[in-house]
């Protein structure tokens, strides 16, 4: 079964910011894109650089991994640029009385 986990109220979280959540051994990185929010897991399929500790960009709703620079799509968690050509997980986001939640498994 899925677990939900809150992360925050939405109104901490406004569009262009992101925040980090852990959850058993996961880190996970929770984004705002323009009023939308998207969580990917926190680390890079290329080599395990922290993907949410780089470039945050709102308009395109992409991350940039500080390590090796693959840009990442927040909303498939696909790699649109080399060296990562593997997908990072996503996990959905549920907003539920103004609070920001994810599903977990
Ligand atoms: S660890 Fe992310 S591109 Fe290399």
């Amino acid at each position: 079964m899925p677990e939900l986990i809150e992360v925050c109220a939405l109104d901490d979280l406004p569009p262009g910011a992101m925040r980090l959540v852990e959850w058993e051994d996961l880190e996970i990185g929770v984004f705002n894109c323009a009023g939308t929010v998207y969580a990917i897991e926190d680390r890079c399929s290329h080599d395990d650089g922290p993907l949410a500790e780089g470039e945050f960009d709102a308009e395109h709703c992409t991350v940039e991994c500080p390590r090796h620079g693959s840009r990442f799509d927040l909303k498939t968690g696909k790699p649109m640029t080399l060296p990562a050509y593997v997908p990072v997980d996503t996990f959905p986001v549920i907003i539920e009385d103004e609070t920001i939640k994810l599903e977990v498994e």
